[in-house]
């Protein structure tokens, strides 16, 4: 894809945000480092702690790997308490994220994609966001396939590290059925009683998060809709993203040629080999804050602290 030749400065980023009425974003880890939770594979993030505490992981990728989960799922919840969003996080989403529903309420996002799973695009009030690698906000018991929504104890067991077992099948739900059941099946719960384990494994009642593991297909919703938000797309929106996993690596090069991308990111993503038009390299947090200043949007985003 060539690049579009009347599209290179911060100005014209600024102007194509005014003009355009069908954003496309695309994020990642990136967006959410300034709150405290690391990104996969910068110094010091997800892999390379993961390479470090588990070292007899053929690779660090494995700790998110759907047969590993069902062997033994201690090391995934063990760390996932260092990856899931403290309570400041889901009170005060990071600036990008409140800029991305800002874009929302202004009428001109037509998708945001985002590959994380924290779910801090649902704190922020993203409502029209697909969460391409899933998200936190629901569990499913690997043994008897029921699903129901996160609540408030479970995020307090996550947090200190603990594996979250199936009250059906532990037999805990008749237990504290008084004090618990209302506030677990919420609108998201859903019961199956399909098995799994079919082939003769017999895995533990855990509950797996709702995040897509590797070995898992994606959501429905992302296939749902990329097709058509491909097609109707006005401009792209990139930020804090490697663009290392596809299918979401690949949106950028199905776009039509005439859209004009943008990446807003700590460095160049050379792997993914994509021309972007403009590339606004540092701090995302930093970056997009000085578009909604040129936007005039300061005000609607409110507090600005963080930057
Ligand atoms: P990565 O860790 O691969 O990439 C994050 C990118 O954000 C890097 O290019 C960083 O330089 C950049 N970055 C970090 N902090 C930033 C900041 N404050 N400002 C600007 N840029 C910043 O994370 P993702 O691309 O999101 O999949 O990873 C994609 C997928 O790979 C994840 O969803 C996960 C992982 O395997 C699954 O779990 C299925």
């Amino acid at each position: 894809r060539p690049k579009l030749p009347e599209i290179n400065t911060l100005s014209d980023v600024v102007s194509l945000l005014r003009n355009s009425e069908n954003i496309l974003v695309l994020c990642g880890a990136g967006i959410s480092t300034s709150l405290g939770i690391p990104d996969f594979r910068s110094e010091g993030g997800i892999y390379e702690r993961v390479q470090a505490r588990y070292p007899f992981l053929d690779d660090p990728q494995m700790l998110f790997d759907l047969d590993q989960f069902l062997v033994d799922p201690r090391p995934f919840y063990e760390f996932a308490a260092e990856i899931f969003p403290p309570e400041e996080a889901l009170r005060k989403p990071s600036f990008c994220h409140r800029f991305i529903a800002q874009l929302e309420r202004s009428g001109k996002l037509l998708r945001c994609y985002t590959q994380n799973i924290d779910g801090l695009e649902r704190a922020a009030g993203i409502s029209r966001t697909i969460f391409c690698h899933g998200s936190f906000d629901t569990l499913r018991c690997v043994k008897c396939n029921r699903s129901r929504a996160i609540c408030e104890q479970d995020r307090h067991q996550i947090r200190r590290g603990n594996v979250i077992y199936c009250e059906r099948c532990t037999g805990e739900e008749a237990l504290h059925a008084n004090d618990k059941r209302s506030s677990l099946d919420d609108g998201l719960a859903s019961d199956s009683e399909d098995s799994c384990g079919s082939d003769g494994f017999d895995p533990e009642p855990v509950m797996k998060p709702g995040i897509v593991f590797f070995g898992e297909p994606l959501p429905q919703e992302f296939f749902d809709s990329i097709e058509d938000d491909l097609r109707r797309a006005d401009m792209l929106l990139v930020i804090g993203t490697s663009l290392q996993v596809a299918p979401v690596a690949d949106m950028p090069r199905s776009l039509d040629a005439s859209v004009p991308q943008i990446l807003v990111n700590r460095e160049v993503v050379a792997r993914a080999r994509i021309q972007f038009d403009v590339e606004l390299l540092g701090d995302c947090d930093f970056i997009v804050r000085l578009i909604a200043e040129l936007l005039g949007w300061s005000d609607k985003i409110g507090d600005t602290e963080r930057c």
